[in-house]
């Protein structure tokens, strides 16, 4: 298990992790989400003890990094830059960690073993493809077979199969009951993998939830409406009590009601549609959502601006029935303005909820 509290990170005048606090538990994969720049690997660095906080702590299985006795029978990691010595092989790069760190020299061949490199184990690793230097960089970090496992983007420029081979791989550590803490910045790799989520966005806790909460959350159903008449269909929706998103000129979202129910109010305005059909907003789109508005959150934060409006915006139409999280759902706040890329407003109340959740 792994126990981050309160962990902050300042390089300068940048906050890079901000009073970051959850708890890695074992068992399951635990997928570390954030856009680039989030602090990800600024927060994996300071687990490890290769960077110091500003404030806050880690403790890995209860103590302190540096309290471990043999660091690498508790936690193996692979970190984005490869530690590896170029001029030396496969077989020595993990040879040398494993006398350094009091590892048995067979546990080398069985590492060597399990990430598929026995067949190059005497080539200088400096030769080695992409995927072989990440099987190399898995295999150091097993070689203590230890019960913490922690890997920094470990698909990042693999090929499908190697993909395909590392989600298999840290789901069956996961089953062995050991921690697996993994990051990315893809949300689509995430689903696939992770079973339990922890979101950052500028450094802050967005989320910490299981993937299938995340997912029920998440999967919210809309209907896709575009018409060339879109002051009549605005007219229509509102006078229908419907909210609806306008997501380019002329291209409305509409939640809480099904597409027949629009097709015929559609009829009945005498509105022509080029478009209605039914849409659920993907996982990506969710994590682009939560993260966009933190980083929005920050970017936009100048004087005399905070967060955007929790409450209603005056003019917006009111929130339909039915849709997830309908408790909370605002309609769109810019009707009448220029299409934007973000206009959820509930999207909005989730993250700052979340964001409160985690704080
Ligand atoms: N050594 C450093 N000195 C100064 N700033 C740093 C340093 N390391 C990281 N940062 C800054 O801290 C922030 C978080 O960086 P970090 O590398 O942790 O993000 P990340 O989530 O791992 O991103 P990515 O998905 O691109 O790997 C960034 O703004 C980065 O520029
Ligand atoms: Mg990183």
């Amino acid at each position: 298990m792994i126990e981050v509290e309160g962990l902050t990170k300042r390089y300068g005048r940048k906050l890079a992790v901000d009073h970051l606090s959850f708890q890695v538990r074992p068992g399951v994969v635990t997928g570390f989400l954030g856009p680039n720049g989030a602090g990800k690997s600024t927060t994996m660095r300071m687990m490890l003890d290769l960077d110091n906080p500003t404030s806050g702590s880690v403790r890995i299985d209860g103590r302190m990094y540096h309290e471990l006795a043999d660091p690498l029978k508790h936690i193996g990691a692979l970190l984005e830059a490869k530690a590896m010595h170029g001029g030396r092989t496969a077989y020595n790069n993990l040879l040398c960690l494993a006398q350094s760190n009091r590892i048995p020299r067979q546990r080398v061949d069985q590492v060597l073993d399990m990430v598929g490199l026995t067949a190059v184990a005497k080539r200088k690793s400096k030769g080695f493809s992409l995927g072989m230097g990440q099987r190399l960089g898995i295999a150091s970090a097993l070689l203590g077979d230890p019960e913490i496992l922690m890997f920094d983007e470990p698909v990042n420029g693999l090929d499908p199969e190697g993909i395909h081979w590392i989600r298999t791989l840290m789901k069956a550590l996961a089953a062995e009951g050991r921690t697996v803490f993994v990051s990315s910045h893809l949300m689509s790799e995430m689903a696939l993998t992770a079973d339990h989520l922890i979101v950052i966005g500028q450094g802050r806790l967005l989320a910490n939830t299981s993937m299938a909460d995340f997912i029920q959350q998440n999967s919210r159903s809309f209907a896709r409406v575009r018409t060339p008449q879109p002051e009549q269909l605005r007219d229509a929706l509102r006078g229908a009590g419907l909210a609806a998103t306008e997501t380019d000129n002329g291209t409305f979202e509409v939640e809480g009601s099904e597409t027949e129910a629009l097709g015929e109010l559609a009829a009945t305005h005498r509105i022509t549609l080029h478009e209605l059909s039914a849409q659920r907003a993907s996982l990506e789109e969710a994590f682009m959502q939560m993260t966009a508005e933190a980083v929005e959150y920050h970017a936009h934060a100048g004087p005399g601006e905070g967060a955007p409006p929790a409450g209603p915006v005056p003019g917006q139409v009111p929130a339909g029935q039915g849709a997830p999280g309908a408790g909370q759902a605002q309609g769109p706040a810019r009707g009448q303005q220029p299409p934007a890329p973000q206009t959820w407003g509930q999207d909005w109340n989730q993250g700052q909820d979340q964001r409160s959740k985690g704080a």
